[in-house]
């Protein structure tokens, strides 16, 4: 079956890659003929994402898996140097899709889940949109694209998750500043915002909620990962050429 090339020759990397949307993410990528570093705090699930995405070896394409803290400056650091030194150059797009959630009240919250959240989802998307940013200007990449994965939590903010909620809507500034910084480069940042997807994040909602949610959707329907993909797929590849530092969507219309 021939399948469209729309990354070939690149070389991507996903954070959050073992599972979920990151999972669909690395899948549509390599698909479409990118080599892809699958990185993630769970490495078994990293390995077995890269160990099944597409290949076409006359192509020269090649996928790694790699265990990252995305919360720590030195291992995002590390992940960026070795994955330079195993391709002899910087990857060219890189997703920041590594999340987490810990919910509760705000007035009950406890500090550190506060804390943990704003790690992972902000300072994460900060320590490697830096690091991946710093490698793509030291190997002179004139066509590099950033995509940070907020929420629409982060736009409208959402009962129990003022600590996710935050850290959405600080993925949005920090992605529309590091725009304005790096465009004249060649490098773009777009923030993509889904809505309710279908992903083990939200395996644990309950039926009640989920059933709530629906109605509120105008689709009538969550969000399938493979939807994510398709605009993180336009926002790395050159069709996307002229937007940087613009926010996607994908939500089925709900709070549009
Ligand atoms: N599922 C949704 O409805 C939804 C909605 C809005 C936004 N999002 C965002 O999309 C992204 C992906 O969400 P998902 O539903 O696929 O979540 P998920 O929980 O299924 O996957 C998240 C992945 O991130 C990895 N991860 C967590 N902490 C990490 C760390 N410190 N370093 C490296 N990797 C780490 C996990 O191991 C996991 O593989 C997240 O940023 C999430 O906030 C999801």
């Amino acid at each position: 079956m021939a399948v469209s090339q729309q990354l070939a020759g690149r070389l991507a990397l996903v954070t959050g890659g073992g599972r979920g949307i990151g999972k669909s993410i690395c899948e549509l990528f390599a698909r479409n003929g990118a080599s892809v570093v699958v990185a993630d705090i769970s490495i078994d699930n990293a390995s077995s994402v890269a160990n099944n995405l597409a290949t076409d070896s006359g192509k020269d394409i090649k996928h790694h898996s790699y265990k990252v803290d995305v919360g720590d400056a030195n291992s995002v650091k590390q992940m960026v140097k070795e994955a330079r030194e195993l391709y002899s150059r910087a990857p060219c797009i890189a997703v920041n899709s590594a999340g987490i959630t810990k919910d509760g009240f705000m007035v009950a919250m406890e500090e550190s889940s506060f804390d943990d959240v704003i790690r992972v989802n902000l300072k994460g998307t900060y320590l490697v949109t830096q690091a991946i940013s710093y490698a793509m200007l030291d190997d002179g990449i004139q066509n590099g694209s950033i995509i940070n994965l907020g929420s629409i939590a982060g736009k409208v903010g959402n009962i129990g998750q003022c600590n996710y909620a935050a850290s959405k809507a600080g993925v949005e500034g920090l992605t529309k500043t590091a725009a304005k910084e790096l465009a004249m480069h060649g490098i773009r940042c777009n923030t993509v915002l889904p809505g309710f997807i279908r992903t083990p994040m939200t395996e644990t909602v309950p039926e009640k909620v989920i059933s709530m949610m629906k109605k509120l959707i105008p689709a009538g329907r969550a969000g399938e990962p493979e939807e994510v993909a398709e605009a993180c797929l336009f926002l790395a590849s050159n069709q996307s050429s002229y937007i940087t530092g613009t926010t996607i969507e994908v939500t089925g219309g709900l709070f549009a």
